[in-house]
């Protein structure tokens, strides 16, 4: 299927959603949204013949204690349809996501841990939020409104993922969402950063807003407000391997990323600065294309780059606010992971650096590509880059970045 046909399944199944404000809502068509009611009553006259209701449910308890004491509390949602998601308010992490196969089976498709301990340890970022600012800052350093910002930095010599203590690292108030009849499961999570934290300017108050929906989405709404112009870039850090978590690679999976373009990097994953086309290199997923087929032709460097996807596509540009970003299938269970977003980055990452040193869920070895990452997102290290999007948050102003990671399941 060409991408085209994605961007118009896209716009049907957007108006669906719940995610988008009413503003967003409004800039699709009359047209399409009848189209969109009448698909939708199709649907749900459908689905009541065939799909046994479930109730919608929320339940909160313990997960663990951090080392100072501080309760963990683990949160399960599950929609009517079955899907169960489960996350703590350390890191907002995703603990667990199961998610139906073509036959119904449920299966949990996120890479993690049983125990806090695990995601107290070093990780690679399991189902975390990622921030404040997401992906990489060069050598640590930017300079705003004319002053320069030092930061700590964790990956060599650059600064990644909100540097040694991100918001994947912090405990977050959780409260559930009040569970009204036919709604989406939801829980809100909070978190004052202070200001000068990991070197950042401003205190940023930021919340992260999960719902299961009823068409089977993982939607998240990420928010944030600042007193002080500032960086920010969260991102969603799941690992997804949609025959399981503990299935093995996932070279199998097939994918389409809606974008003909990407921010080439250094051999640190630094950009540097130009935006080239996919086309005519491994990096070109425009049409469906296995995992697999292309990896040999990144190698790596036998320095620190494993080899494998670890890179930005620019989305293309998209009239709606919510735009499909890429959609990945796997043949076998027949899941397939649509990801929308209102965001202009994806970083698509293969587990590269996954080496079987984290023992996972039920004794799970996550090995080189076993999850993957969509990680929706600014372009990495923006704030070096004026030519890019910019990640500046000012004060009165609102960031807003919603993902919406959607499954169905194909025969
Ligand atoms: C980055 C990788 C990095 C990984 C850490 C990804 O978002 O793109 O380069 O190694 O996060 O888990």
């Amino acid at each position: 299927m060409k991408i085209s046909e994605y961007q118009n399944r896209s716009v049907q199944r957007i108006c669906q959603h719940p995610a988008y404000n009413k503003k967003e809502f409004l800039t699709i068509s009359i047209k399409k949204l009848f189209f969109s009611m009448a698909l939708f009553v199709f649907v749900y006259f459908f689905s009541l013949g065939t799909v046994s209701a479930q109730k919608a449910e929320v339940s909160e308890k313990e997960f663990g204690k951090m080392p100072d004491g501080t309760i963990v509390k683990e949160y399960t949602l599950k929609n009517k349809n079955g899907m169960v998601m489960k996350c703590i308010n350390y890191g907002t992490i995703v603990t667990v996501l199961e998610v139906p196969d073509k036959q119904g089976k449920l299966t949990d498709v996120v890479l993690g841990f049983d125990s806090l301990a695990g995601y107290l340890g070093s990780h690679p970022y399991f189902g975390a939020t990622a921030g404040r600012v997401a992906n990489r800052i060069a050598n640590g350093k930017y300079t705003l409104d004319g002053k320069e910002y030092t930061l700590p930095t964790n990956d060599g010599k650059n600064t990644l993922h909100g540097g040694k203590k991100g918001f994947d690292k912090v405990f977050w108030e959780g409260t559930l969402d009040k569970l009204e009849a036919d709604s989406s499961p939801g829980i809100t999570f909070t978190y004052t950063s202070k200001d000068g934290e990991e070197g950042h300017p401003g205190e940023v108050k930021a919340n992260v807003h999960y719902a299961l929906t009823n068409s089977n989405g993982l939607q998240i709404i990420f928010t944030a407000t600042t007193n002080h112009a500032t960086p920010i870039n969260l991102a969603h850090h799941g690992y997804f391997n949609l025959a399981g978590h503990n299935a093995g690679d996932i070279l199998g999976h097939e994918v389409v990323i809606n974008a003909d373009e990407y921010t080439p990097t250094d051999s640190q994953f630094i950009p540097t600065g130009k935006i080239a086309p996919v086309k005519g290199t491994p990096f070109d997923f425009t049409l469906p294309k296995m995992i697999g087929k292309d990896i040999a032709k990144l190698p790596g460097d036998g320095k620190g780059n494993p080899g494998g996807y670890d890179l930005n596509y620019v989305l293309r540009k998209s009239r709606e606010k919510l735009r499909l970003a890429a959609v990945v299938t796997e043949p076998k269970s027949g899941r397939e992971l649509s990801i929308f977003t209102n965001q202009v980055g994806l970083q698509f990452y293969t587990g590269n650096f996954l080496d079987g040193s984290n023992k996972g869920k039920g004794g799970a070895v996550y090995k080189k590509n076993g999850g993957f990452c969509m990680e929706t997102q600014v372009f990495p290290d923006s704030v070096n880059h004026p030519n890019f999007p910019s990640s500046i948050l000012k004060p009165g102003e609102t960031y807003r970045h919603i993902v919406i990671y959607e499954f169905s399941t194909k025969k």
